[in-house]
């Protein structure tokens, strides 16, 4: 059931770990320390499954009204696996990493197909679907249904780590950091257990200055007794991030038509639209990339203009500057080449499609250019 990844023998560091006192020191705290969140309130598995999702890469705070909004709009999981992809994408809008919003949509079709839509109860059914790994299977499962199964998050990374002064970065030990997980774990108590562990680290043993005098641990903690609380966990030395610099086109037409296409539903932002452009090549101008790319992707000739914004994002693996031009466009029917469709729409319906976050801001360039210009002169010198 539960077993599939049950650890080998833990080593002698980890069964010396006084769990006793861990278990009971902690479930202590908890009860008055910890926070107090929605999803922890409900028994619903689809509204706990929601929120483990949105708090894979986000921040509690960012994502409480995300949650909210997203169970008013897809009060169950069969309201979210009919809903359309695009409604989708536009409650996360903003949210960032889409391709949880796209696993969520997907899972819950097949959770409706296979399992009669109840989440599945089981480890090895629940890592199947998409978007779910180890942790977030843990995390689920203890909460909704009380099963003893493990987590480490990027929290939880840290505490195990701190309390087992680890010599390595988490990283190079995850085997050793599951099994401490799984020991501590008490099975009387998984959903409590697996809550107050991320309340730990995110309230007590932080990344910066932990608050070792408030820690339930600090009399077993091996890295407080060392004072290395503060060097660890150690960190992997990390390469930058590489940097693209894309040429953007904002394609105008008369009666303040603007052009946007939907990107493929596969790979980064997939199924958000865009504004068309593309990867400045060497050598190449911004003015004649966006000519490029328009060609190609289109099948356009269009007019570049004037600078509109340039902008500056961090993706997950990679940074962007977007170059934004206004241009004219001169005719010709857009072809969906390398898109999944090609949309005229005027500023309001901008508004109504989901965008990734950097796109967001040239539509608030837009609407100011648009409203400084109706006050002057209305109309666009591309
Ligand atoms: N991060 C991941 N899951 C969480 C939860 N259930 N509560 C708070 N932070 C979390």
């Amino acid at each position: 059931m539960n077993k599939l990844y049950t650890s080998p023998a833990a080593p002698a560091k980890i069964k010396s770990l006084p769990k006793e006192f861990l278990r009971e020191s902690l479930l202590v705290w908890y009860r008055t320390q910890g926070r107090k969140l929605p999803w922890r309130e409900t028994q619903d598995p689809y509204a706990i499954w929601v929120s483990e999702i949105m708090l894979q890469q986000t921040q509690v705070k960012t994502v409480l009204p995300y949650y909210r909004r997203w169970l008013d709009r897809f009060p169950s999981l069969t309201d979210l696996a009919q809903a359309e992809l695009e409604s989708v994408l536009k409650v996360w809008e903003g949210l960032g990493y889409y391709a949880r919003a796209r696993h969520l949509h997907r899972a819950a079709q097949i959770i409706e197909q296979d399992y009669g839509g109840a989440f599945p109860q089981t480890l090895e059914a629940a890592l199947k679907l998409p978007g779910i790994g180890r942790s977030t299977a843990g995390g689920i499962l203890s909460s909704a249904f009380h099963l003893p199964v493990p987590i480490l998050d990027g929290n939880v990374k840290r505490v195990l780590a701190r309390l087992i002064a680890l010599p390595v970065p988490p990283q190079k030990a995850l085997p050793e950091l599951w099994i401490v997980s799984e020991t501590l774990l008490p099975p009387q108590a998984p959903k409590e257990w697996n809550q107050a562990l991320m309340d730990l680290g995110a309230l007590v043993c932080v990344r910066r200055r932990p608050l070792c005098g408030d820690c339930p641990w600090s009399a077993v903690c091996l890295a407080y007794a060392q004072g290395s609380q503060h060097q660890l966990p150690q960190t992997m030395t990390k390469a930058p991030l590489p940097h693209k610099r894309i040429g953007v086109a904002v394609i105008v037409k008369e009666n303040q038509q603007f052009l946007v296409d939907r990107r493929p539903p596969q790979g980064l932002l997939g199924g958000l639209w865009e504004f068309p452009g593309g990867k400045i090549e060497a050598g190449e101008t911004v003015a004649d990339c966006i000519r490029r790319e328009i060609r190609e992707e289109l099948a356009l000739e269009i007019e570049v203009g004037e600078e509109l914004i340039v902008i500056d994002h961090a993706y997950t693996h990679f940074r962007v500057t977007l170059y934004v031009y206004l241009c004219g466009y001169l005719g010709g029917e857009p072809q969906a080449l390398a898109c999944e469709e090609v949309r005229w729409v005027n500023l309001e319906e901008l508004a109504t499609l989901p965008f990734p976050a950097a796109n967001q801001k040239i539509i608030d360039a837009l609407r100011r250019r648009w409203s400084q210009e109706t006050r002057t002169a209305p109309g666009l010198s591309a």
